[in-house]
C-alpha cells in the first residue's frame, strides 16, 4: 500500500479522466469533450510562421525562458487586454501553461487545507479538481441564464464565520451552463463584493467566441469596470482559440499577487514552452488572430444553429435550456423523473455520450442536467446524436410513466 497524498482524492479528478476517455472513443457520437473542433486548426499558417523565422528565433523556441513569459507575448497580450479595456499597465501579466495552470497558482497561493472557497454550481470541472486537491473547502452558488445568484450568494456570505479566499466565476460563455452575465447582474456581484476582501477569478477561456458582433461588448471582462472596490485576477488561454495543443494561458492580477504567482511558477515547470510563445506571438503580431477568430465563430455559430433546431425538433416535452450566444456549449434541464446518469448508461450503449451534470458540482451530487458540447462535432452528425438521445429519453419518461404513483414519488 502506498502512503498517498490527500492530494490525489480528489473526487472530480476521477470524472475527468472518464470524460477524456469518452470524448475520443472510435465510432462514437460525442457531444462529450469541451474541445475545440479538430478540423479547423490554423495548421497552414503555424507551418507557415514556423518555416519563417529567423534562425535565431528558432533556437529560441528550443531554448528555457523568462518565467513570467516570453516578452514579445507579455506585450501581444498586453495590447489584446487593453483592447478590452482590462488595467493590463498597472496590472502584471503571467503567462502559464494554459489557464488551468493559472488557476492552480492562484489556488495555491490563496488556499491552505480547509480553506473555503466559493464557486458557481455548475462550474469548470477542472477548476473543481484543482480547488479539491489543495483541500479547499467549495461552496456553490447556484446560477440563473443571467449569471449567479446574488442572493444566494450574499446569504452564503453573511453566513460564513471566515471571510472566503476567492469566488471563481466564468462569466462568458459559462462551462457547461453556456450562459453569458447580462451587464447588470456583472455590476450586482462586483457590488457585493466591494470592500469584502473576497478575491474574484474570473475565467474568461471562451470570451472571444461570441456568434454574433453585436454580442461583444456584453463580453466586457468584469476586471474592466470601474468605480468598485474588488480585486480580481483575469485568467485567459489560447486553448478555445488556438488549441489546447499550444497549453497557453495567461492570468493578470496586481503586482503583489504576481510576484508570489511568479515564485510558485517558477517551482511548477520554470518556464511554459518558448515554442508555443514564439508561434503564438508570430500569430498574433502577423495579424492572423482577428481573421481566425471570425472564422470560428461563424464555424461554432453553424454548430450550435444546427444543434438548437435538432434540439427544438426532437426534444420531449420538459427538456429545458438556454440558447447560448457563444462558446461550446448546450446545458439541458431534465424533468425530475430522468436522471442524467441513468440516461448516460442507455446513451452509451447506442454509440452516443455527452457529460452529466453531476461532474460539475462541487458536491457531485445534482443529476438533473446534461452538457452537450458542439464545438468539435461533425456538423452532419449532430442532428443524428440528438435523434438518439431524445430517443432514449422519451424511453426513460415512458418507463417512469408506468411506474405505480408511489414510486413516482420516490
Ligand atoms: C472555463 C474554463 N477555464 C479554463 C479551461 C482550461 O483551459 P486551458 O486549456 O487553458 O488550461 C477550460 C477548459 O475546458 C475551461 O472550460
Amino acid at each position: 500500500m502506498y502512503a498517498f497524498s490527500r492530494a490525489v482524492n480528489s473526487m472530480h479528478s476521477e470524472d475527468i479522466k472518464l470524460l477524456m476517455k469518452q470524448s475520443s472513443g472510435e465510432g462514437l457520437i460525442s457531444f462529450a469533450g469541451g474541445m475545440p473542433n479538430n478540423d479547423l486548426f490554423p495548421v497552414a499558417e503555424i507551418d507557415e510562421i514556423y518555416n519563417n523565422l529567423d534562425d535565431d528565433i528558432k533556437k529560441l523556441c528550443f531554448q528555457y525562458g523568462p518565467t513570467t513569459g516570453y516578452p514579445p507575448l507579455v506585450r501581444s497580450l498586453q495590447n489584446l487586454m487593453l483592447r478590452k479595456g482590462l488595467p493590463a499597465k498597472s496590472d502584471k501579466i503571467l503567462v502559464t501553461t494554459g489557464s488551468l495552470q493559472a488557476i492552480s497558482i492562484i489556488t495555491q497561493e490563496f488556499v491552505n487545507e480547509g480553506d473555503i472557497i466559493l464557486a458557481e454550481n455548475p462550474c469548470f470541472v477542472g477548476a473543481i479538481s484543482v480547488f479539491e486537491t489543495y483541500g479547499a473547502k467549495i461552496i456553490g452558488i447556484p446560477i440563473d441564464k443571467e449569471g449567479i445568484d446574488i442572493e444566494a450568494l450574499e446569504k452564503v456570505i453573511a453566513s460564513l464565520k471566515s471571510p472566503p479566499k476567492f469566488l471563481y466565476i466564468t462569466p462568458n460563455f459559462h462551462n457547461p451552463a453556456g450562459i453569458l452575465y447580462t451587464e447588470q447582474r456583472r455590476r450586482a456581484l462586483l457590488k457585493v463584493l466591494s470592500g469584502t476582501d473576497i478575491i474574484l477569478i474570473e475565467d474568461d477561456a471562451y470570451g472571444d467566441l461570441f456568434f454574433d458582433s453585436k454580442d461583444q461588448p456584453l463580453t466586457k471582462p468584469l476586471k474592466s469596470y470601474k468605480g468598485y472596490d474588488v480585486d480580481i485576477i483575469y485568467t485567459g488561454s489560447f486553448s478555445k482559440i488556438l488549441g489546447p495543443g499550444f497549453r497557453l494561458g495567461y492570468m493578470l492580477s496586481s503586482p503583489e499577487i504576481f510576484e508570489k504567482a511568479e515564485s510558485i511558477k517558477q517551482a511548477l515547470d520554470a518556464c511554459t514552452s518558448n515554442f508555443m510563445q514564439i508561434l503564438a506571438t508570430e500569430f498574433i503580431e502577423r495579424g492572423y488572430l482577428r481573421p481566425y477568430l471570425d472564422f470560428l465563430r461563424i464555424e461554432y455559430r453553424e454548430r450550435k444553429d444546427i444543434l438548437q433546431r435538432s434540439l427544438k425538433k426532437h426534444m420531449p416535452k420538459g427538456i429545458k435550456w438556454v440558447e447560448p450566444q457563444g462558446g461550446f456549449y448546450m446545458w439541458l434541464s431534465l424533468p425530475d423523473q430522468v436522471m442524467a446518469t441513468a440516461l448516460f448508461k442507455d446513451c452509451l450503449k447506442q454509440g452516443l455520450v455527452f457529460v452529466t451534470g453531476r461532474t460539475f458540482d462541487p458536491e457531485n451530487v445534482n443529476d438533473d442536467h446534461l452538457r452537450l458540447s458542439f464545438s468539435n462535432m461533425p456538423k452532419e452528425d449532430i442532428e443524428k446524436g440528438v435523434i438518439l438521445l431524445s430517443q432514449v429519453i422519451r424511453g426513460h419518461l415512458k418507463e417512469f410513466e408506468t411506474l405505480e404513483p408511489s414510486k413516482q414519488n420516490q
